[in-house]
């Protein structure tokens, strides 16, 4: 795990050192106007800012230990699963620690009334605590004897720690729709009201494998995390059953957008408060509550989120839920062959024909001429040669300009 996050920073260093020299060219055509040249600038030297101060507060990771070329980033889909990116929840550091207590003063509240039955908070357990604000808030105001913050994302981790231990931290905020130019860059000084008192830890841990003995908590949270979990909902349900002493509480807070590949697992709110009762816990006390979410006072994008909070006491152990789809042998140990399933023949087949199509880009061939190609190598028929390259260049074209390479 330590060298895939590794080599996502390093592809992120190199995408924000990439944007900095894209910024700069175009700051280098000479026809922007002044304004324009401020903005371009600023952001420029943002970037490479940026780059450097992820790299050091990152630096356990041990960046110097990888060296790869961005394309081979790209190929080897450094940045996949998208949706567990080293910056993904980067706007949450902000909402944290930067733009005022709005935000998580309300998710506090809807918690506190709807687990107002649970008195007694003892060793809790915030699986997901991202960057750290709302397993701060719980530790400060709802009294646990110890407060464990896990995650596994080292980027949020790190700056969990710093912060919550007292530090100003300085990261900048890039705001989704900046009000004015100011807004397009902002530098921010994250830092928590007070430093955390004694009893606060923060860990890094795959919340799938929670690595904590059974029955060690009388209270786990997951805030944001149910429906963003690549296993099924019923199986981690089991494990958070374990983790808990009999009487103790599960809390759940945040959205409920399953968007699992398999249609069956894209619970609808009622099928997901069955399984929780089917998971060995008593009848969930429910919140359900419109908050304001990622309201950042730098831009014009806001949203409201009707999340849901829930309070479950255990009152015994759960079915055993076989796991599904555990890691193949051949993923973990890394001497053993590596099988040709379908969708791999498929996907070999479509990046040979993708890399062919773009080596016959020489500079010199025009779409007529590559269309010929094609027909000549029996990759397509002659009718459909033409328009189909004509298409492909004109994604390809609009990707490019998009990402602004
Ligand atoms: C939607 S964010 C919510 C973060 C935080 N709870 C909040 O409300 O701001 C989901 C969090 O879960 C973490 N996460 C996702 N999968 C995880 C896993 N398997 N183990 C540990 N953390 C995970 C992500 O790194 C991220 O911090």
């Amino acid at each position: 795990m330590l060298a895939q996050w590794r080599a996502r920073l390093q592809f992120l260093v190199l995408s924000l050192e990439r944007e900095a020299r894209t910024l700069r060219s175009e700051l280098m055509t000479g026809t922007v106007s002044e304004l324009t040249r401020e903005r371009l600038e600023r952001l420029a030297a943002a970037h490479e800012d940026h780059a450097q101060r992820l790299t050091q507060l990152l630096a356990p990771l041990g960046l110097g230990a990888a060296a790869a070329a961005y394309e081979t980033h790209l190929a080897l889909r450094t940045r996949l699963p998208s949706d567990q990116g080293l910056t993904n929840y980067y706007v949450n550091l902000h909402r944290d620690w930067v733009w005022g207590d709005a935000e998580n003063e309300a998710s506090l509240a809807l918690i506190r009334s709807t687990a107002s039955g649970h008195a007694h908070w003892g060793s809790t357990l915030v699986l997901g605590a991202g960057s750290g604000r709302l397993a701060y808030d719980l530790h400060m105001q709802c009294a646990p004897q110890l407060t464990v913050a896990a995650d596994f994302n080292p980027l949020l981790l790190f700056v969990a720690r710093d912060v919550t231990r007292g530090a100003k931290l300085e990261l900048y905020e890039f705001p989704i729709a900046p009000r004015r130019l100011a807004d397009h860059v902002l530098l921010r000084t994250l830092a928590a009201p007070q430093p955390v008192r004694p009893g606060f830890h923060i860990v890094a841990a795959d919340a799938l494998r929670a690595p904590f003995t059974t029955a060690a908590f009388d209270t786990v949270v997951t805030p944001w995390l149910v429906d963003i979990l690549s296993e099924h909902f019923a199986q981690f349900a089991a494990q958070v059953n374990a983790l808990l002493r009999s009487g103790g509480c599960w809390i759940n807070f945040g959205s409920l957008s399953f968007a699992q590949g398999a249609r069956a697992q894209r619970l609808s709110f009622e099928e997901t408060l069955a399984i929780v009762t089917q998971a060995g816990f008593g009848e969930p006390a429910v919140g359900e509550q419109s908050i304001p979410y990622m309201c950042s006072p730098a831009s014009r994008h806001a949203r409201m989120e009707t999340v849901v909070a829930w309070c479950a006491q255990k009152e015994g152990a759960a079915a055993l839920v076989s796991r599904e789809g555990p890691t193949p042998e051949w993923l973990v140990m890394s001497d053993r062959p590596v099988p040709q399933l379908e969708d791999f023949k498929v996907q070999a087949i479509a990046t040979r024909i993708y890399a062919y199509l773009m080596a016959l880009i020489d500079g010199r061939r025009s779409i007529q001429e590559i269309a010929r190609m094609l027909v000549e190598q029996r990759l397509m028929a002659q009718e459909d040669a033409e328009p189909a390259v004509r298409r492909f260049l004109t994604r390809m074209y609009d990707d490019s300009r998009r990402s602004g390479s």
